[in-house]
């Protein structure tokens, strides 16, 4: 059986890896690598290749950037012709990006069978294009594998039929569990000069705070109220820099004392940098579960998560324009022991990838 595995963007390589590291158990099944090339500078995409042992791609389709319909419809056009010409028994894609609902919606209108892995997750803020590929990739897809549990009602509530829908636990943790030791031995922070606890590590790019100069200008503000406090270390998203540069607001980082603003940086370079700070300050989706299973709290800087298991059960607080409550936060961590104690979130001990290669072996094999 020939499935093929989509990634496209930063957040996908480390899911898809997963994958790969145990499709050795399953004979009957063989994995191709599509990478779509919606990211494509080395240190967005290659670095997550070497870092995590991935194979080559059978297939690049070099896509690039675009506006959300370029983007999505230059993945489309490509992977179309790929699969009429090669045909997969199943097409597997991951996350939320736009070569996640471009590629899936390619393979249902071929009549191939759809799986999505991290479905039913919802922000419940359809003006988050993640959300819309969230949605659309749900609707059409026949095997949901879901990572926590709010996944399993909102598929529910959305009339998917409950023998596609699969409770696995989270490829991503498979990985980060995985390669938490390699990743250690780093000590990526000591280039900076600090020790474990030493910092806080601060990611952002989403569209809503980096696009809108009014709130970049009040993040900003509030990381310079941060930045007095303790060090911090900030590989800047290529988005994220340009609109930095655009308006102006790079120099008062660059003013400020113990600021590290770096490239983004590798898979393994980020993983050693999570689990040693002191905090998380992020917008990204990833990170708030990444943090939460290694137990290092973590500030996200939106309104909503789709990721509502990070606040019940792990590390998350959602700080959605509240500056009195980042202040709180970051007041009360720093105050805290430096120890933190990874969650316990049920599903995520590392076994994803190979629950949902089952499930397919037994079901399409
Ligand atoms: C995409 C995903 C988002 C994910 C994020 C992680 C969608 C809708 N969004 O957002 O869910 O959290 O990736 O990074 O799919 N750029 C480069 N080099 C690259 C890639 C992008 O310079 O390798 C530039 C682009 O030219 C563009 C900007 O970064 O100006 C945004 O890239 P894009 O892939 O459109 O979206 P992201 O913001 O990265």
């Amino acid at each position: 059986m020939i499935i093929d595995v989509i990634a496209g963007a930063r957040p996908n390589f480390m899911k898809v890896a997963a994958l790969f590291a145990v499709a050795d158990q399953f004979p009957n099944i063989e994995l191709r690598l599509i990478h779509t090339g919606q990211h494509y500078d080395a240190n967005m995409s290659e670095v997550f290749f070497s870092d995590l042992g991935l194979p080559k791609p059978i297939r690049h389709l070099d896509v690039g950037s675009g506006s959300h319909a370029t983007q999505t419809a230059d993945v489309m056009t490509r992977y179309e012709q790929w699969v009429m010409e090669t045909r997969p028994d199943l097409t597997l894609v991951v996350g939320d990006v736009n070569s996640t609902v471009a590629c899936a919606i390619v393979a249902a209108k071929l009549h191939i069978p759809v799986a999505h892995v991290e479905a039913g997750l919802r922000s419940f803020d359809r003006s988050m294009p993640e959300e819309i590929n969230r949605v659309l990739t749900d609707s059409i897809s026949d095997f949901l594998f879901v990572t926590e549990p709010s996944g399993m009602i909102n598929l529910a509530h959305e009339g998917r039929p409950a023998q596609a829908i699969h409770m696995v636990g989270h490829v991503m943790i498979d990985t980060l569990l995985r390669m938490r030791e390699k990743a250690a031995d780093l000590v990526v922070y000591q280039r900076y000069g600090k020790r474990p606890s030493e910092y806080a590590f601060l990611t952002m790019h989403r569209p809503a705070n980096v696009d809108d100069p009014v709130q970049l200008a009040t993040i900003i503000e509030q990381i310079e109220w941060l930045a007095q406090r303790t060090a911090i270390i900030f590989p800047v998203h290529p988005r994220t820099r340009s609109r930095l540069s655009d308006s102006g607001l790079i120099a008062r980082l660059e003013a400020l004392d113990d600021m590290y603003l770096i490239d983004p940086v590798g898979y393994l370079e980020a993983v050693c940098l999570v689990d040693s700070a002191r905090m998380v300050v992020t917008d990204s989706g990833g990170l708030q579960e990444e943090s939460s299973a290694l137990g290092v709290p973590c500030l996200t800087l939106r309104d909503s998560t789709e990721r509502p298991i990070t606040i019940t059960e792990g590390t998350n607080t959602l700080i959605a324009d509240d500056w009195d409550l980042f202040r709180q936060r970051v007041t009360v961590i720093l105050g805290q022991g430096s120890d933190h104690t990874p969650s316990m979130i049920p599903y995520w001990d590392g076994r994803a990838g190979e629950r949902i290669l089952r499930i397919l072996s037994e079901q399409l094999g």
